[in-house]
């Protein structure tokens, strides 16, 4: 037995090296705390700024406060233009972008700008959570970037001083746009102006009229005013706007793994709620909206709706060119 025993003891050891054993978060001390700094543009009411807070909550309690996420919404510490250096230089860890901001590393991010592309929040699922997910995400290791995960915020209206019913209502009009080439090129198919600017700049600009028209799902209009700048808004439902949840890549692989899983975990659970969240916050602030009275909600027809697809249609092509039929 003492023999079996021995040679029981010695495999063991050749197996696993002289491994520390591994350690649960209530034997850590509070230098051992890691804090890992989420920034995002938006307010904390709305589905991004709830579910940052929530994984923050989730993971505080789950590490008996041994990870802490500590969340900055608004902007207050990097804005659009900024965070995505901010990270890449680990001067904050978590960032959750809209998938349009990420064209400025590669233009296949461009696909989920595409309008009237996807039928509904199911056909967006399938892509992300599919292969082309996953090669989306590839895109961004060169540049030390790790997208963990994909937040829905919805599909976008178009709001404006005029009512935009037919495509020559667009005509001139300035439109802030996020910082994607496919957006621009939506605006100008439509006979409008491109804006590109940071989302924090929206409100006073739309407030000085260097911008007439924004587009957005309704939860971003609500939470940030807009809608009370706006006297129209066209439940158009063109594109979509999401979220990659991206942290600094060599940071990440750095982690504690127990760390990693752990964040890993709450985070895919974050994620569907904030998907179910995101759907019903939307169809709530449009409600709240339409309660305000100051803005006119228009309905296209499925003929003006044809209007519109029919002149930005050709995008789908131009991108095909662009980053290759192979992703489509
Ligand atoms: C925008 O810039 O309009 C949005 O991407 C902001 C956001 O993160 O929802």
């Amino acid at each position: 037995m003492r023999k079996l025993l021995l040679v029981i003891l010695v495999l063991a050891f050749l197996a696993g090296g002289c491994q520390t054993p591994a350690r649960d978060f209530e034997q850590v001390s509070s230098q051992e705390k890691v804090i890992l700094k989420f920034s995002h543009v938006v307010g904390d009411n709305t589905p991004k700024g709830r579910a940052a807070r929530r994984w923050a909550q989730l993971v505080q309690e789950r590490s008996r406060g041994r990870v802490e996420i500590q969340v900055f919404p608004n902007s207050t510490l990097y804005k659009d233009g900024e965070e995505l250096a901010a990270v890449q230089k680990g001067y904050v860890q978590i960032i959750a972008p809209a998938t349009s901001k990420l064209t400025e590393f590669s233009p296949v991010w461009q696909l989920l700008d595409l309008p009237f592309y996807y039928e509904d929040i199911d056909a967006v699922h399938r892509l992300l959570d599919g292969p082309v997910g996953e090669k989306l995400k590839q895109s961004l290791f060169a540049r030390n970037l790790l997208v963990l995960a994909y937040w829905d915020n919805g599909f976008k209206v178009m709001a404006a001083n005029r009512p935009l019913v037919k495509v020559s209502d667009f005509r001139d009009l300035n439109f802030r746009i996020m910082n994607s080439p496919m957006l621009a090129k939506q605006f100008r198919r439509l006979g409008a102006n491109p804006v590109a600017m940071a989302f924090s700049d929206v409100y006073s600009a739309l407030e000085k009229g260097q911008v007439e028209g924004s587009e957005n799902p309704p939860s971003n209009l609500y939470s940030k005013k807009f809608y009370q700048l706006q006297k129209y808004i066209t439940l158009s439902n063109h594109g979509y706007v999401g979220y990659a949840v991206v942290v600094n890549k060599s940071q990440w692989e750095a982690l504690d793994q127990k760390i990693r899983q752990l964040l890993l975990d709450t985070l895919q659970e974050v994620t569907i709620w904030e998907r179910q969240e995101a759907f019903k916050q939307n169809l709530e602030d449009l409600e709240r909206i339409r309660r305000a009275q100051g803005t006119k909600i228009i309905e296209l027809t499925p003929e003006q709706r044809k209007e519109w697809q029919r002149i930005l249609m050709p995008l789908r092509e131009e991108l095909a060119q662009e980053i290759g039929e192979d992703w489509f």
